[in-house]
């Protein structure tokens, strides 16, 4: 492990985690009148119970066919959570989450970012396969005051469940803790699930608030182990309410938004069908699932279907999952099982509408022309509490932004091995591509993966090796790193040259 330049890594971020807590502490006992921004109509909501509200759409400013044209604005808003007690988040256009893009495979999406925050940031289009110059790497930060516009083409099969976020160097756990993530589905025009099946959009996301209402810094706990917050909202609210009728199905698109909470989803009375995944349909449902695994970043479609009687309800909820974390208490995702919707039946029901057994084709990529091995460690280092800090590594280095780690050829088909040499779960995220999983491997068992599926995260559990198979289209660069924001920050990512 390279030691020195953790030790000055380390330092950096003390520096900026302090000044940046003193200067929040500084604003939130003596707020100076008219810089508190204006309360926003986003329906964020502590209330339990509450209908669950439809995602605010982005509209589209343009009147030409197949273009897609808005503005996303970086930007503080206040929120009463807590009667008397503003809680400022930092949002997209003072939503949280941000507002949902709604696009369509071949559309050509114009986005301008106005960053209104004190820091720096970035849009990146998390799982598109859009240009490297227009993913929002921290490689190209958007400076406080200024502005960018992002274009890209979406290609025909892109169609799926994706999300948008910020990714500037250091500062991408934070800018997501306070709010700033929104989902984005990319709508195929030859859909194959009927229309009369329902789709809900849920959005989960984790809010840590402090008795006077504010949204504290991390911790080193939270550095070690990636934040999770004391409320686990959907769409921005707590433990709402969804309604369906008996006999009904629906399509839930879900997307997991948390810097490091694992949702090991259940809906208790129910099974779920898996049609998708972060890339898209699968090939055809796979019904019958009693829980899905969502680790951060990921994203899943299912069909839910209700049962026959009237009144009844379910609550869906993320059953505890040991990820490796340390010292995490009561609201560990490891230790409890956390309610975070409600699902509430109607009266009069609904007839059944037969979902169709072939989604899309999914090619398998083949055989690979070249092979990559990463190793995702962890060990200890000097910190900024004066040592006992954990670093976060891959194949035993922390990011650089001026060193490339790895180069691939571009449209050749690579399997990656990431093997896990560290005792916690990561989950492993490469940008630009979607990729196959094809095997797993813990304690000697090699288990293949039988569903074939596009995906752009990958958890990789502690001493567990995946194997995936891969292909970059475009020529750049691109990162790869861990989706628990905290550890991304603090290093545990590279860069891939995709040469020609
Ligand atoms: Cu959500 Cu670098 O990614
Ligand atoms: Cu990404
Ligand atoms: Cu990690």
């Amino acid at each position: 492990m390279d030691r020195r330049s953790f030790i000055l890594l380390g330092s950096a971020w003390s520096v900026t985690a302090l000044a940046g807590h003193r200067h929040r502490g500084r604003r939130m006992l003596q707020p100076i009148p008219g810089t508190v921004p204006a309360p926003t109509s986003s329906p964020t909501t502590l209330t339990p119970g509450q209908a669950l509200a439809d995602l605010a759409r982005l509209p589209n400013g343009s009147a030409a066919s197949a273009t897609f044209e808005a503005t996303l604005v970086a930007e503080r808003a206040s929120k009463t959570l807590l009667t008397g007690r503003l809680t400022e988040f930092w949002t997209y256009n003072g939503l949280v989450p941000g507002p949902m893009i709604e696009v369509f495979e071949g559309d050509t999406v114009r986005i301008r970012l106005e960053n209104r925050l004190s820091q720096e940031t970035t849009v990146h289009w998390h799982g598109l396969p859009v240009p490297p110059n227009q993913d929002g790497s921290p490689m190209d930060p958007v400076a406080p005051g200024a502005s960018r516009l992002y274009e890209f083409t979406l290609p025909i099969g892109s169609a799926g469940t994706y999300w948008y976020h910020p990714h500037p160097h250091q500062h991408t756990a934070e800018q997501v803790f306070r709010g700033m993530a929104g989902l984005l589905v990319v709508r195929s025009r030859t859909d194959p699930v009927p229309v009369a099946i329902e789709e809900k959009l849920l959005v989960i996301s984790d809010l840590r608030l402090a008795s006077d209402g504010s949204i504290p810094a991390d911790t080193p706990m939270d550095w070690q182990n990636g934040r999770e917050g004391n409320y686990v909202l959907v769409n921005g609210q707590y433990r709402p309410t969804l309604g369906i009728n008996p006999g009904q199905s629906q399509r839930w698109r879900i997307l997991n938004a948390t810097n490091a909470r694992y949702l090991r989803l259940a809906l208790t009375g129910h099974t779920l069908t898996l049609i998708g995944t972060d890339g898209g349909l699968l090939q055809s449902p796979v019904p019958g699932l009693d829980e899905i695994l969502l680790p951060p970043a990921q994203r899943v479609e299912v069909i839910v279907t209700a049962g026959l009687t009237a009144g009844a309800s379910a609550v869906l909820q993320s059953l505890p999952y040991e990820r490796g974390t340390m010292g995490m208490g009561m609201m560990g995702s490891g230790s409890s099982t956390i309610p975070l919707l409600t699902v509430a039946y109607s009266r009069s029901a609904t007839l059944p509408v037969a979902m169709p057994t072939a989604l899309r084709p999914i090619a398998p990529l083949g055989v690979p022309a070249a092979y990559k091995h990463l190793v995702l460690s962890s060990g200890m280092g000097m910190g900024m509490m004066g040592g006992g800090m954990m670093q976060f590594l891959i194949d035993g280095k922390s990011f650089d932004p001026a060193r490339v780690d790895l180069t691939s050829r571009v449209n050749q088909v690579e399997q990656w091995t990431v093997e896990n040499r560290s005792s916690m779960d990561h989950p492993f995220h490469l940008h630009g591509t979607q990729f196959q999983v094809v095997s797993r491997t813990r304690g000697g068992m090699t288990i293949p993966e039988t569903t074939l599926a596009w995906r752009d995260v990958v958890n990789v559990a502690a001493f567990e090796s995946v194997v995936f198979r891969v292909l970059q289209s475009q020529l750049g660069k691109r990162m790869y790193h861990c989706h628990i924001l905290e550890h991304e920050d603090q290093g545990m990512m590279g860069m891939l040259d995709v040469v020609a």
